[in-house]
């Protein structure tokens, strides 16, 4: 299993110092919501906040796009330093040709799933990604309740893979604590997002390294 902290819900006017403390624990990702305000009802992060982090943390950035038009901007997060940027499928008129661009900037390209949407809407751009996200919960806003239809989306999903010998990544996102993540990892999950159980309250390492003890298979 891999971890992918989500800074939604670091302390803002310390966030270097909250993702130095999360740093110790050796995180694979560092995830960053990109809102726009349009597609979710919410605003946060663009480019500018990446730039000023790069170089001065070694965590690769897992950048979420949840924005209108992702195509605009994707040439500029690749620049400011993300090592994967997953765009939502609800978001793109041309979701492969939007993978195909991601990927021309050399870097991971992934597309995520709003609960609601089936996963048949990925079945020709499969072979093309390498992650899936499964939103757990409604995208916009952190510390959210994780819906339990989605333990089903995660194993079927994972079955997909299995049958058709793929080997994207499952990504899931949203309501991941000490007390799912066992049962997230089990349905399939490989990366695990996880922001208000992390930056919330109490240590960033600490947090990582309880939820990581939390899996036991
Ligand atoms: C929600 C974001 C999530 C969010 C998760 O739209 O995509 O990454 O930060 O926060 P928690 O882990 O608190 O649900
Ligand atoms: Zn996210």
């Amino acid at each position: 299993m891999e971890i992918s902290p989500s800074i939604l819900s670091a302390d803002f006017g310390n966030l270097l110092s909250d993702i130095k403390k999360a740093e110790k624990e050796k995180p694979e990702f560092l995830h960053i919501d990109v809102m726009d305000g349009h597609f979710v009802p919410n605003i946060t992060i663009g480019p500018l906040v990446l730039k000023a982090l790069k170089g001065k943390t070694d965590i690769p950035f897992d950048v979420h796009l949840m924005i209108e038009d992702p195509d605009k901007y994707i040439k500029e997060f690749a620049e400011a330093g993300a090592k994967n940027i997953t765009v939502h499928q609800e978001a793109c008129l041309h979701l492969d040709r939007t993978l195909q661009f991601i990927k021309s900037m050399g870097i991971m390209a992934s597309v995520a799933l709003n609960p609601a949407t089936p996963l048949e809407t990925l079945k020709y751009v499969l072979p093309s990604v390498d992650m899936v996200l499964i939103m757990t919960v409604n995208p916009g806003f952190g510390g959210q309740v994780f819906i339990d239809e989605m333990y089903e989306k995660i194993r079927e999903l994972a079955y997909i893979r299995k049958s058709r010998g793929l080997n994207f990544k499952i990504e899931v996102d949203g309501g991941i604590n000490v007390e799912n993540i066992n049962d997230v990892v089990f349905a399939g999950a490989d990366v695990i997002v996880a922001g208000s159980s992390i930056f919330g309250s109490g240590d960033p390492r600490e947090n990582i390294k309880k939820l990581r003890g939390a899996v036991k298979r």
